[in-house]
């Protein structure tokens, strides 16, 4: 137990860096580490929850609640790469939480970024299954719903399971396990991959943007609950649409903005970890606000928003300007796009295991490095089947949601974390600074908390019950491992 409270130092994070050159590869350069921002960030989010945040909590004015949740993803960015410059070792918030706050914070963080980034890959597998299916339907390929959904449903108003009569999300499975198989031959090959497929996806967005703004008709903001056309609807009887409205669709929307912190996993892999962590953290994030603030303005100017309730809101938008040619390009290239997402969230989640076992806090299968491929191999293929077996079998709305209370949880120990490595390590180089941190910090913890609180009491519930397992293990594996590297 007396290792509780003790803090791995900095200095023996950077040991491990210098020993790392015994293990991981440092291949990633300043764009490919940005790549991988933008690969894991475009996603679900934007392709499948931005239509429903517009439909049912904000109307035209989830341009705002796309702005919302960048300025709380700002907040933490900056945290977190002030964190990721002066501590570049794999693993993101659990690293620097272990720099700063010592070994139980550390592995509750480590613990909480599970629900990062193994059921963010679940949830974004699920919505890529969801697009495969509606693209195959276009060319008269019929994907049975059998195997095609999870067997079971939740019903949040009667707290309920249903059988949905499906057996499994096959296509769900099967893009977790081939996106593992990659990972594990090595991750410069994974990098090439996402490069490709992240430009296609921004090159599709893009043009969705040029597309439609010459068409976007305020008048398609007029609907039967909001028949002036404002652009905040009003607040209807359940506290939908309005401003409350516009906060309930900044929580939905958070999904899309997850991501940009798995740049940090791989800090390790990166070749100048010092100035390229910046560059790939705070670059990506604000390409991709810029890009879904614009995305949410041209959909619901070309749609009205209660038509956008669908599993594919970009093409419906894309169908709205007739250009019908385009739609199965929008299709393919979010399948291509959800892809790059699911690969970056496994290998995040990989790298956080790799950093948990190296401390000694999971057993040392999980740092094992491939001697060809030079890749924690059996991690990699663990964390693939477990993720698989997830997304055959749970519904997306469900983990969905224990994914943004998991992230926030991280946002706010980041936040928190850098500010005490700030009192307790003043003259620790810092390549990066964030600037007035005492306002940025306070203010990235606080707005991460109140996406929070706009979560249902099912989930914070998940969430208790996801630690309380966590720390059992931790008090009979972790605890009585010393905080020094191997
Ligand atoms: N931001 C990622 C997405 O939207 C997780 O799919």
């Amino acid at each position: 137990m007396k290792y509780l409270w003790t803090c791995k130092s900095v200095e023996a994070m950077h040991a491990d860096v210098a020993d790392a050159e015994h293990g991981l590869k440092r291949s990633l350069t300043a764009w490919n580490l940005m790549a991988l921002g933008i690969g894991c960030i475009i996603g679900a989010g934007i392709f499948v929850l931005s239509g429903h945040a517009a439909a049912s909590h904000a109307g035209p004015a989830v341009v705002l609640s796309f702005i919302a949740g960048a300025v709380v993803c700002v907040f933490a960015g900056l945290c977190y790469t002030e964190m990721a410059s002066a501590v570049p070792v794999s693993g993101s918030a659990y690293t620097y939480a272990y720099a700063t706050m010592g070994q139980l914070v550390a592995w509750i963080i480590g613990w909480d970024l599970v629900l990062e980034y193994a059921l963010g890959a679940t949830t974004v597998a699920i919505g890529w299954s969801g697009y495969v299916v509606s693209f195959l339907k276009n060319f008269g390929v019929i994907v049975p719903p059998a195997l095609s959904q999870a067997p079971w449903n939740y019903d949040p108003l009667t707290s309920s399971w249903v059988h949905t009569g499906a057996l499994l999300n096959v296509p769900a499975m099967f893009v977790v396990l081939f996106m593992s198989a990659l990972l594990a031959i090595g991750t410069r090959e994974s990098a090439r991959f996402n490069d490709i497929i992240v430009l296609l996806k921004v090159t599709v967005v893009v043009l969705f943007i040029a597309l439609g703004i010459g068409s976007v008709d305020h008048a398609n903001w007029i609907t039967a609950a909001n028949p002036l056309g404002s652009f905040v609807p009003p607040t209807d009887s359940t506290g939908n649409f309005g401003w409350s409205g516009v906060l309930r669709g900044a929580g939905v929307v958070f999904f899309s903005y997850i991501g940009f912190d798995a740049v940090s996993c791989a800090a390790q892999e990166a070749k100048n970890p010092q100035r390229d962590m910046p560059i790939g953290i705070i670059g990506s994030l604000a390409i991709c606000s810029v890009l879904y603030a614009a995305v949410a303005y041209v959909l619901t100017g070309i749609v009205p928003y209660d038509q956008l309730n669908v599993a594919d809101p970009i093409a419906v938008g894309i169908d709205a300007l007739h250009m019908f040619w385009f739609s199965p390009i929008i299709k393919l290239a979010a399948i291509a796009g959800l892809t790059t997402v699911v690969l970056v969230l496994l290998l995040g989640q990989t790298r956080i295991f790799y950093s948990m076992s190296r401390d000694g806090l999971l057993p040392p299968i999980f740092s094992n490095v491939h001697p060809r491929f030079r890749t924690p191999f059996a991690t990699t293929i663990l964390t693939g089947v477990i993720v698989s077996i997830l997304a055959g079998l749970l519904p997306m709305g469900l983990v969905g949601e224990l994914v943004s209370i998991g992230t926030l949880a991280a946002f706010v120990i980041v936040c928190i974390g850098v500010l005490v490595l700030r009192k307790t390590r003043p003259d620790m180089p810092r390549p990066f600074r964030a600037p007035v941190i005492w306002l940025v910090a306070p203010l990235g913890a606080l707005s991460a908390l109140g996406l929070m609180s706009g979560l249902p009491a099912d989930t914070w519930w998940r969430l208790l019950i996801w630690m309380v397992i966590g720390l059992v293990i931790y008090f009979v594996y972790g605890a009585r491992r010393p905080p020094v590297s191997r």
